[in-house]
Parts: structure tokens; sequence; C-alpha cells
């Protein structure tokens, strides 16, 4: 296993389903807390961490939303940006499309162009510093009304240089893709390309609903969609790319355990699944442990963990040539191992 360890390690990769809110650790939110003097109903770090078990998504929303609080000013946003890429520089990701939740800071009162001014100083840094490319995302918030993306997607107008595409997250029962239809077309208009959550929690209805309301580029989970036949040999068809995060499925109850991980049958069927994070300071792992959790579970040789490295960069907003240039390099790192 220790061979299988070492080959994710320095396997090249992109990292396509990442919240940055998520990748707050509790050392950084206690830190911002005492900066910010934002109360926070933990006395020390290890209170924050055994808070971490949740039931469902909801659960977890609540906490993660709680936790954003001590994020106020734009070096919050930048010291938590850089750390998530530093981080990830040494599980030796390449490229990152990164999401934020803006309605999450602005309807505290937090200035939008703080958060972005945070953000992309420390994603341009990383650049420089670390050699990773990166796209920023913001997410509509699905709990909210439709009305409400309409004002962020308003706000966010002086920033779209900024932004690779939009996306939908949040609590997704009960908040189906077609809510949100109207605002999708709008930002399709501005050039930006297209995400949503689907079939993390909700039904494989939502995933079709992404598709062919919303006009998605990528799915963000899409676990559910193995329930239809025809949505599965669509998104085969389609090669439309799943943001696959098995650790975030475990410590969320979308599957009981590992080995119940729908992520080979998704291989096995052609799918193009890729392996990411989702909220790594709060499901207890980066991308490589993710990597490595799933293979081991699931038994994933090299040959499926180059299968999905590739996908991670086939299904990025990156374009052909740098597609290529990713490809090559995941080659070249997997024939030093034969
Ligand atoms: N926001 C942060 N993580 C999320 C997830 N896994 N699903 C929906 N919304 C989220
Ligand atoms: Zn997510």
């Amino acid at each position: 296993m220790d061979d299988l360890r070492t080959f994710i390690s320095g396997l090249p990769k992109a990292e396509l389903h990442l919240h940055l809110e998520g990748s707050l650790e509790p050392e950084l939110m206690f830190a911002l807390a005492k900066r910010n003097q934002v109360d926070i109903p933990f006395a020390d770090v290890e209170e924050i961490s055994a808070a971490y078990n949740f039931g469902n998504l909801q659960d977890f929303l609540d906490i993660y939303y709680q936790g954003a609080n001590v994020l106020v000013s734009e070096q919050d946003f930048f010291d938590l940006t850089m750390a998530y890429m530093k981080r990830v520089h040494r599980d030796s990701v390449a490229h990152v499309e990164v999401f934020f939740d803006p309605q999450t800071h602005t309807d505290r009162g937090i200035d939008f162009g703080s958060v972005i001014g945070g953000i992309t100083g420390a994603l341009k840094k990383a650049q420089g510093d670390l050699g990773i490319t990166s796209k920023l995302i913001p997410c509509f918030l699905r709990h909210l009304s439709e009305e409400a993306a309409f004002e962020m997607l308003e706000s966010a107008e002086p920033y779209l240089e900024f932004f690779g595409g939009v996306g939908l997250d949040s609590s997704e029962m009960g908040n189906p893709p077609a809510k949100f239809e109207k605002v999708f077309k709008a930002a399709k208009d501005k050039g930006l390309r297209l995400v949503a959550h689907a079939g993390e929690e909700g039904p494989a209805a939502y995933v079709w609903d992404a598709l062919d309301i919303l006009h998605v580029d990528r799915i963000d989970h899409g676990n559910r969609a193995l329930e239809d036949e025809a949505l599965t040999a669509r998104l085969v068809r389609e090669q439309i790319t799943l943001t696959v995060c098995p650790l975030s499925n475990l410590k969320l109850c979308v599957v009981k355990n590992l080995g119940d991980h729908p992520l080979r049958r998704m291989l096995d069927l052609g799918l193009c699944a890729t392996i990411n994070s989702d909220d790594p300071a709060y499901f207890g792992g980066y991308i490589n442990d993710n990597y490595l959790a799933v293979a081991q579970a699931l038994s994933l040789g090299r040959a499926q963990l180059v299968t999905l490295a590739k996908n991670s960069f086939a299904g990025s907003f990156l374009n052909d040539k740098d597609k290529c240039e990713h490809m090559s390099a995941i080659d070249r790192y997997a024939e030093r191992f034969n």
C-alpha cells in the first residue's frame, strides 16, 4: 500500500470540487475568531474538531456557515486561500477550480470586493510561487431565492474577469435545479461556464434537470445518477464530468462505508469521474487522502488512478493545449513506475 501512497503523492492532478470555506481548518478558525473578536461556540480547537459529526448534508451546512462567520477582512480570505493552496501543493495539485459562497459573506455585511481581493490575491501569489493555476467559481446558495441569486450575479459584475463559471450549492433536497433556470441562463449569457451540485442527496431527476434545464458543463457529486440507467448512459455518451468526493460522501452518510462507494462502478461504466475533497477541513482529508482512501477501499490500481487524474484535467475549464500538456505530464510520471 505504501507503493500506492507514493504513486498518488506525486501524481499530477487537478481539484475541481473544493469549497474554500470548507478548507477552514479549526486552528485558523480559532485564530480568526480571536483576530476579529467573533464569538464561536467552541472553547478550543479540540472542541471544534469534536463537533464534526454529521448525520446528513444539513447537519454539516449548519456548522459550516457558522464557521464562515470568522471570515471578515480581505486578509482573512487571503490567509484561507493561501493555506489551501500551500496544502494542495504538497499533494501535487497543478490546477484548481475553487468554489466560494459570496452570499454567505455579503449577507453578513462583508464587502464583495474584500472577499474577491483576498481570494484572487492568494490565487495569483500561488501561481507565481507554487506554479498552481486556478479558476474561481462563485456559487449561488440554493436554499435562498432565485431573486437573491440574481442580486449576487449583479454584485459580481465588476469581478467577472476573475470567474471561470458559476455553481449551485447548499441544501439540495427541496431546492431543485429548476428554481435557478433564469439566473443560470443569465450567467451563461455573460460567457460563464456552469456547474451544479446534483445527485448528492437529491434524486437522479435533479441530475437530469441540471443538464436539461440549467445546461451545466459538469455535475458536482452525481452519485445518485447511477440509480437511473438512461441517465447513466447519457452521462457516459456525453462524457459529462462528475466531481466525486469520497470522504465527503462518507462523512455526510451518502455512503455507509467506502467499500460501498460507487466510484469503481462509475469508472467501470466509462463515466468521466474525478476525485475531489469538497470541504477537507470538515471531512478529514485533502485530495490525496481521498485518492488513497478510495483506492484502498475499492482496490483501485495505478491504471485507474491515472484515469482519474486525467479525467480531472479533461473535465477542467482549461484550454485544450493546457489539458494536453497536463495529460502528457501524467503519462511521463506513470512511465517512471513501469
Ligand atoms: N457547500 C459546501 N459543501 C457542500 C456540499 N457537499 N454540498 C452542498 N453544498 C455544499
Ligand atoms: Zn460541494
